[in-house]
């Protein structure tokens, strides 16, 4: 007669061996299971000829002025010398919500707008990236008109105006960074012509509106490049701007002291209203006699009122520039290269300018675009599904795939005869 214990040690062996099989059975499928999420995550960025089950989602504008709609996708395709970008932060800029509100750049509708991303790398046919790398990247979305370069979608095609971020710099941060650093480096060293290191002894720059987004990256290369920087703002941002390395600090109002920082090796108008127009007249009026001024001024907006008083003689040059023109292709060299002046000023730590961050991906892009527009802050969007998906699968996949593994490697006595037999 078999002792209570041997027979509930011989019933507990009965239980786990009427187990085996369910077991077996399961860690058979948690093994599919991973290798059929690595076979996904393999083929996602390479197997461009996109299907059913292989698709992006894009919040997009159907016609002129319409609200953006969020819907599934193909994942664009991409040309020699270009990159796919998961994306991950998205920046909304001034430009992006005139363009949905007003439309007045003509594109072929429907139409993905925003021209800058911060992300990932999942595919590549530019030597200088690889799958995995972390990037930002201005894309030519209102040059070209073409929607693979449109920002405010899943997948992004990034042209060779893509950076390489260190380790570190959220994409949030990098997203900031995207379009309005290369729009302060083009109009301070482009198009007002500065020289990239001041001469010694050279006059200030002014930067006007040095409160807002490009105007507070423009005083930092300003800075960098070893100009003393004459700046404007409203009182309550005179102390963000002295914290960017600005020297003097004026409201908007004060052209005789501005004035008398002058002549300037350069003006740069970041705000580019009626407004600031009429203002930096009062300046050059201040300055007159002191200095011919042709050619100092630049806007990132076109005059659209005639100033009172102005000479039809002197021209605010208006400035949009995107590095993708045939003689930029020196200065594309010298700021995107890998190792140029993009990433070493990145890797430095330029100072984001501030902005405000939802999250909610895509759906919230139609909110932000209609804020912005009537606001004037930039505001970015952050896409949290986007690595959701990878995180939530292995957390219940893995456990379960473990504790499978263990009772296999130390089956009862008779599955191992089954196995033997
Ligand atoms: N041409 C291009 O390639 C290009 C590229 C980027 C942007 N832009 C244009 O440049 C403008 C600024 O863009 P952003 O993203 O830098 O804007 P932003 O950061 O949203 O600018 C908002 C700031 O503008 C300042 N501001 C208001 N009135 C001003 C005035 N009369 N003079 C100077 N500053 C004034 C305010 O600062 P305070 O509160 O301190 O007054 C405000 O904080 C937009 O119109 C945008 O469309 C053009």
């Amino acid at each position: 007669m078999r002792n209570p214990s041997s027979r509930a040690a011989h019933s507990d062996k009965k239980h786990h061996d009427s187990l085996y099989p369910f077991r077996k059975i399961l860690v058979v499928i948690c093994t599919l299971s991973v290798l059929a999420y690595a076979l996904y995550y393999k083929s996602t960025p390479s197997n461009l000829n996109t299907n059913a089950s292989d698709m992006s989602e894009a919040a997009y504008v159907p016609e002129a002025k319409a609200p953006l709609v969020v819907e599934k996708t193909e994942i664009p395709t991409f040309e020699d010398n270009e990159v796919l970008i998961k994306n991950e932060a998205i920046p909304l800029q001034p430009i992006d919500a005139k363009q949905a509100r007003i439309g007045f750049i003509p594109l072929k509708y429907p139409a993905v707008l925003g021209s800058g991303v911060a992300g990932t790398v999942v595919g590549s046919k530019n030597p200088n990236f690889s799958k995995g790398d972390r990037v930002l990247s201005n894309t030519p979305t209102y040059g070209t008109g073409d929607n693979k370069y449109g920002a405010f979608q899943k997948y992004t095609v990034g042209t060779d105006l893509t950076l390489r971020l260190p380790d570190g710099v959220t994409f949030e941060k990098a997203a900031s960074l995207a379009v309005n650093v290369p729009v302060a480096y083009s109009s301070l060293f482009v198009g007002l012509d500065l020289p990239k290191t001041a001469p010694s002894g050279s006059a200030p720059v002014l930067i006007w509106g040095g409160s807002t987004s490009v105007g507070g990256y423009a005083i930092q290369l300003a800075i960098k490049a070893g100009y003393t920087v004459v700046t404007t703002a409203s009182v309550h941002n005179h102390a963000y701007v002295k914290s960017l390395g600005a020297q003097n600090i004026y409201t908007y109002d004060q052209a005789k002291e501005i004035a008398s920082h002058g002549p300037f090796a350069g003006i740069l108008d970041n705000a580019g209203t009626g407004a600031s127009h009429t203002a930096i007249w009062r300046v050059l009026q201040e300055l007159q006699g002191k200095k011919d001024v042709e050619d100092t001024i630049l806007s990132l907006l076109p005059s659209m009122a005639p100033i009172e008083g102005w000479p039809a003689s002197l021209v605010i040059k208006f400035f949009s520039y995107n590095f993708s023109e045939e003689p930029a292709k020196e200065e594309k060299q010298y700021f995107w290269a890998p190792g140029g002046y993009y990433s070493k000023i990145v890797a430095e730590g330029i100072v984001e300018t501030p902005v405000e961050i939802r999250s909610g991906g895509l759906q919230e892009v139609e909110k932000a675009v209609e804020d912005l527009f009537h606001g004037t802050r930039k505001w970015l969007v952050v896409d949290h599904w986007t690595f959701l998906l990878p995180i939530s699968f292995f957390l219940f996949t893995l456990p379960l795939f473990w504790s499978g593994l263990a009772y296999f490697a130390n089956p009862p006595a008779s599955a191992s005869a089954a196995v033997t037999e």
